[in-house]
């Protein structure tokens, strides 16, 4: 019998230990890891030991090297050594951290990380808060909470009439919000054709002369949701201009701050988030910039009575605690992971000044490879990254578009096989991308460079694959 906790320990290890040599994409295909991982449900059962060590073997070539630092896809990181290790922990502790009567140390130390965090985003103090799985379901918290408040002030009571013959709920967002907003309403039964784009300007920043037309007529249940960065270029909204607008029509304001809420923790970039305090509620995650394990969002409300209504669960067997803040009466789940854990770690090993650090990093290394991949021979940058995300263009001289979208996707294709680098694609004002986003805190300045030779290299191929009038693009 070999302890299984000692092998997860060794390829634990030997996987962190690798990152910087394995390659970044996942090779296997799906086959190979049914043939790998699968079969028939064993009959009997096996040693501990001996399964950890086939399933490491099994999953091994489908893992993404996204801990490492020259992962650049989606908005997708690594986790710290201290939260990696807490999240260990909260496997071992098995505490069910719904409730301090049941888990009482995961119960305060949840309490604990959430009045960190406020403290870090500079949040108002009365706010509430949820630990949920992500981003998407920090907005559905949010979003719980706004329909419950939004109806409540139109005389209807949600949780005991449901939305059976309730007052509609306009959703004023903008075309650039991320899928997940659209989820969360359609979730709550919301309804999609109750979204209304306001207009945008060129990156994607709502038009605060639309939002005030769009709110102009006669009041009614609205909920408005903001960007603090959208995903392609990191856009924040204009929150001190927005939100005062949608405060004096009534509106709810949600803020989607996924990542961005972090720019909030940096003096350097803290005034892209001027007046986001003013808004109802904001969701962002813990697994994206703050470099803790999946899963792990947060949601925010500055109504904690009406988080509170909306959300608490109650039975007499459940023995909740009058005097501590019982996690179950503000997110989703009844029984739950202790998911703040690996949070409190990361914020004690960072600190303030370690927060801001990683997002500074992390912004000056998407600005370099921005534009040192923009600078590449048929490269073109689309823009100049405001935070951490950027996109690239990969164009020939005299191509059309749809051709020069498919070799963009082509140089992405064939970077990710390279296994060098790992970049996402987009379609960002109709035309294909490279998106640039480095959350990361391993990643460095020979990251940065590695990564830029390995699109070089993959262009100076394409170049001699494919000869033609390809001369530079006017970068
Ligand atoms: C701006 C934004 N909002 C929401 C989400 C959804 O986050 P999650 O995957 O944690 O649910 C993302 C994910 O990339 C995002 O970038």
């Amino acid at each position: 019998m070999t302890d299984p906790l000692d092998r997860a320990m060794h390829h634990a290890r030997t996987w962190l230990d690798g990152l910087d040599t394995a390659p970044v994409g996942g090779r296997a295909t799906a086959d190979a890891l049914r043939d790998a991982l699968g079969g028939p449900l064993p009959e009997t059962g096996a040693d501990a030991g001996d399964i950890i060590d086939a399933l490491a073997a099994g999953a091994g070539p489908g893992l993404h090297a996204n801990a490492g630092g020259r992962f650049f896809a989606w908005v997708m990181a690594g986790s710290l050594p201290s939260a990696v290790a807490a999240d260990w922990l909260v496997s071992a502790w098995d505490q069910n951290s719904g409730m301090f009567t049941v888990a009482p140390s995961t119960t305060i130390i949840e309490e604990i990380t959430g009045e960190w965090l406020k403290d870090l985003f500079g949040l108002p103090p009365e706010c509430s808060f949820a630990f949920t799985t992500g981003c998407q379901l920090a907005h559905v918290t949010a979003l719980a909470v706004a329909r419950h408040a939004v109806l409540e002030q139109a005389g209807w009571d949600v949780g005991r009439e449901g939305l059976y013959g309730a007052p509609a709920i306009r959703i004023l967002t903008s075309a650039n919000r991320h899928n997940t907003l659209d989820a969360a309403v359609r979730y709550l039964g919301m309804g999609e054709t109750h979204m209304e784009s306001v207009a945008t300007g060129e990156f994607g920043n709502m038009r605060a002369e639309d939002l005030a037309e769009k709110l102009s007529g006669p009041m009614r249940p609205t909920i408005l949701c903001l960007n603090a960065a959208d995903l392609n270029v990191g856009t924040f909204d204009d929150f001190a201009t927005l939100i005062p607008i949608a405060k004096a029509a009534g509106a709810w304001v949600h803020v989607d701050g996924a990542f961005g809420l972090f720019a909030r923790t940096s003096p350097a970039y803290r005034a892209l988030t001027d007046g986001i305090e003013l808004a109802d509620s904001w969701a962002t995650d813990g697994h994206k910039w703050l470099n803790v394990p999946y899963d792990c969002g947060m949601a925010f409300v500055r109504d904690a009575s009406a988080h509170r209504a909306a959300i608490a669960k109650g039975a007499a067997y459940l023995s909740p605690s009058p005097d501590v803040r019982d996690p179950s009466d503000w997110n989703f789940e009844l029984s739950r992971r202790a998911r703040a854990v690996p949070v409190y770690a990361a914020l004690r090993e960072l600190g303030r000044a370690g927060v801001a650090d990683l997002v500074e990093r992390c912004c000056g290394y998407c600005v370099s490879l921005v534009s040192g991949l923009g600078a590449l021979p048929d490269a073109r940058a689309l823009n100049v990254p405001v935070l951490n995300q950027g996109l690239v263009r990969f164009e020939r001289a005299g191509a059309t578009d749809a051709e020069n979208d498919a070799f963009t996707d082509e140089v992405i294709r064939r970077t990710n096989a390279t296994g060098e680098a790992f970049f996402s694609g987009t379609t960002w004002n109709g035309v294909r991308a490279m998106r640039v986003s480095v959350v990361s805190w391993r990643t460095d300045e020979h990251d940065v460079s590695r990564s830029i030779a390995a699109v070089a290299r993959v262009l100076l191929r394409l170049r001699h694959e494919k000869p033609g009038p390809r001369e530079g693009t006017g970068h």
